[in-house]
């Protein structure tokens, strides 16, 4: 048993799961920046107040799973649960309003929640998030969403269709909430104690419950895609023709509400096979009242969070090929004292010049080298002797054809160059 184990649902992602990290990273960065998006890093911790206003109190995230701490001033500042209440604060106090409108924005980084661990859920997980700000059409929202499509489409993933919702906006909202009080006050003696309390702190959560005495109640609930006003009826009936246009699947789901509290209109998430049941891969939606509610200027937003963990464990469960970890195309081999000298020396001048190399360490024998730069999967192995240093020269054997030819040291970066 080793002395010391990593936290309660954290990963150690290890050398050999690196391509698949390097790979969605990669994907996904490629495809915001093909729709224009720009980067933008915030820290991994803000302000507790930034997360609590914007995600809401009476939500899991705020209640239940932050990385709470206060720290030596006495500030009471969180692990960010989420990018975007950063991104958002951020956009607020740098004045990125007044730049061109729409402002698009990613990120990708380590977010945080004390949640149960399980499969595909973890208390530290990488999140890639991508914002538009400025723009209240479904072209946006239909933007945000091609997005995460084409990267879960372009890593093989199969079977794809989003689960899709609106949850109106501030004129709608009470509407269809007192209807659904109305709904749920017809079964007191029912519903699970979690329920009561959503009822009081955070309504809408009721129809998201899992348990089984709620069950048949959230089936006869009231669809707040009855309630909506005409405008979000109207955006919510142009994203689905573009998704069609597109000829995207997509579920609606009249349960789909989210987790977090400042979505308005449009509500949707991925789901897919291979991490557990129902799990999402990325959800996101329009959260069109945030920025003011964070002190800012009314600025519409939509947006996605996409759970990089769970990506890779589809990817894994459907076999889907990465690029590899670049392998060494040099390998530096060397039989004794002044040899080793050399090959110090020609390990730094070789990367100097951007060829890969592996120097061997220490005092081996040659067949163990050789076998090393064959597991290696060397290109050409450098072998310095006494005899070849006397000379000048090192003997270099091309791995794929066992040919071994000397060739002078000061021609062998060009030598090799010409050849990798
Ligand atoms: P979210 O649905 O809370 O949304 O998280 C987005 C994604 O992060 C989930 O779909 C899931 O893939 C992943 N995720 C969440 N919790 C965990 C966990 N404990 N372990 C592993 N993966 C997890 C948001 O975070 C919103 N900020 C998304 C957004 C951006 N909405 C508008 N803009």
């Amino acid at each position: 048993m080793p002395r010391y184990r990593r936290p309660t649902g954290t990963l150690d992602i290890l050398p050999e799961d690196q391509p698949h990290w390097d790979h969605v990273r990669n994907r996904a960065r490629h495809l915001a920046e093909l729709a224009g998006f720009e980067r933008i890093d915030v820290p991994m911790f803000e302000a507790t107040e930034v997360f609590a206003r914007s995600i809401g109190a009476g939500t899991d995230t705020v209640d239940k799973e932050m990385y709470t701490f206060t720290d030596k001033g006495g500030h009471s500042l969180t692990l960010r649960p989420e990018f975007t209440a950063g991104v958002m604060r951020a956009f607020i106090e740098n004045g990125l309003h007044v730049r061109p409108r729409p402002l698009k924005l990613y990120s990708v980084g380590a977010t945080f929640r004390y949640e149960r661990p399980q499969a595909g859920r973890y208390r530290q997980f990488a999140q890639f998030n991508a914002e538009i700000l400025g723009e209240q059409g479904a072209d946006a929202d239909v933007e945000i969403m091609m997005l995460v499509w084409d990267l879960y489409a372009g890593l093989g993933f199969q079977d794809l269709a989003f689960q899709l919702n609106s949850t109106g906006c501030p004129q709608c909202k009470p509407v269809y909430v007192s209807r659904l009080e109305a709904h749920y006050a017809g079964y007191p003696d029912t519903i699970c104690k979690d329920c009561v309390r959503r009822l009081t702190l955070s309504p809408l959560r009721v129809l998201d419950c899992k348990a089984a005495q709620c069950q048949p109640v959230i089936g006869r609930a009231p669809h707040f895609l009855d309630y909506v006003c005409e405008e979000c009826a109207e955006h919510f009936a142009t994203l689905r023709d573009y998704l069609d246009l597109l000829g995207r699947e997509y579920v609606v789901n009249h349960r789909l509400v989210r987790g977090l509290d400042y979505y308005t209109k449009t509500v949707f998430e991925v789901w897919a096979a291979g991490i557990g049941a129902q799990a999402a891969v990325c959800g996101g939606g329009r959260y069109d009242g945030l920025i003011e509610l964070l002190g800012g200027p009314p600025t519409p937003g939509v947006g996605v969070g996409v759970g990089l963990e769970r990506i890779i464990l589809v990817m894994k469960s459907l076999n889907v090929p990465v690029p590899p970890l670049p392998a060494p195309r040099v390998f530096l081999a060397h039989l004794g004292t002044a040899a080793r000298r050399e090959a110090v020396r020609l390990a730094n001048a070789f990367r100097g010049e951007d060829l890969a190399t592996w120097m061997s360490f220490g005092d081996r024998r040659l067949r163990s080298q050789l076998r090393e730069a064959g597991k290696r999967s060397a290109d050409f192995v450098v072998i310095l002797g006494e005899d070849e240093l006397a000379q000048g020269v090192a003997s270099v054997k091309e791995m794929a054809t066992g040919d071994q030819v000397e060739v002078g040291l000061v021609n062998l970066i060009g030598w090799l160059k010409s050849r990798l």
